[in-house]
């Protein structure tokens, strides 16, 4: 579903001149750019996909994939897609899109505000007959991403129906990275994981996630602050959850990569996706009336 408002319309409401703007985007789809001293960023109203956060001491942070569709109905690929209200496939319909519907839905642009040195955009999406085709429940969804020398990132689902419902969220970064071979993850020693290249095999995380071949786990009961260590970028990069209680970690490697339409051959090498998530075992059950807010912040020092 395209954006009910113009470009012309969203910038006159909401622009602020000199600090953020509504334009177009890549595939003629809107988006919010901000400039500001300490960082500048942009998110599409397209699945209220955030696609670049370049602190102003650091390089571009975020990959995106020079081969990503921009066009409604299909995930950018690479960036930071929500993915709600279910991960991976759904369980009950191999049909329905995968990871959910908001990566592929147009968001709705409530608010851009200026604070001292950040931008806070804020989004929103609720049920409707094009949810209801995959998932029957009532539901608000608000998001805010705001751009400073820090990104913060906080998803808030409210239930807005009469009976209690279930779902997972995850806010799939993807990290831009200098080399796959080369970077570490740490925070996660100690934590048991899914592997989903090998059925979802439970297995113990020791030490330091180092890249080989592919990865595709889900770090379970990980409330705690994960760091992406990438000395040929001379970065670390600290994603903080809060309310988040699994972490997925994802790299396709050659073969993942190769039999992806949207990702060049050559990219995976360039990205390491960090996921602060609730999903599975850990889906979040809410009553009638309730909320939920999960929120990553991800900053950025030099090594
Ligand atoms: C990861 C999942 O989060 O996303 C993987 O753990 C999946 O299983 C990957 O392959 C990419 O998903 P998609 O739908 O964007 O190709």
């Amino acid at each position: 579903m395209k954006s009910e408002k113009t470009v012309e319309e969203l910038q006159a409401t909401h622009s602020i001149p000199g600090v953020a703007e509504v334009v177009i985007g890549n595939g003629g789809l809107p988006k919010v750019v901000t400039q500001i001293s300490a960082c500048s960023g942009e998110i599409y109203l397209h699945g209220a996909h955030v696609t670049s956060w370049e602190p102003a001491d650091s390089e571009e942070t975020i990959f995106v994939s020079k081969e990503s569709h921009w066009e409604d109905g299909r995930a950018i690929r690479g960036g930071i897609p929500i993915c709600f209200p279910w991960f991976r496939n759904k369980a009950d319909n191999p049909k329905a899109p995968q990871h959910g519907f908001a990566r592929i839905t147009s968001w709705t642009l409530n608010s851009i505000t200026a604070g001292s040195d950040e931008v806070k955009v804020e989004l929103s999406t609720a049920s409707n007959a094009d949810s209801r085709v995959w998932w029957p429940e009532d539901f608000k969804l608000t998001y805010r991403a705001t751009f400073g020398k820090t990104l913060g990132l906080e998803l808030e689902m409210h239930n807005t129906g009469s009976s209690s419902l279930r779902f997972e969220e995850a806010l799939h970064t993807y990290h831009r990275i200098g080399n796959i071979g080369n970077i570490r993850i740490g925070g996660l020693d100690g934590a048991t994981y899914l592997d989903n290249t090998d059925s979802n095999k439970s297995c113990y995380q020791q030490g330091e996630i180092e890249f080989t071949s592919q990865v595709d786990r889900a770090y379970l009961g990980t409330d705690h602050s994960i760091q992406l260590l990438d000395p040929p970028m001379g970065r670390r990069v600290t994603v903080v959850k809060t309310n988040s209680l699994t972490t997925v970690v994802w790299n396709p490697w050659k073969e993942g990569a190769h039999s992806m339409s949207d990702m060049a051959d050559d990219e995976w090498i360039q990205m390491a996706c960090i996921e602060a998530s609730n999903i599975r075992d850990f889906a979040i059950e809410l009553q009638p009336g309730q909320q939920h807010t999960m929120r990553a912040t991800i900053f950025v020092e030099k090594l």
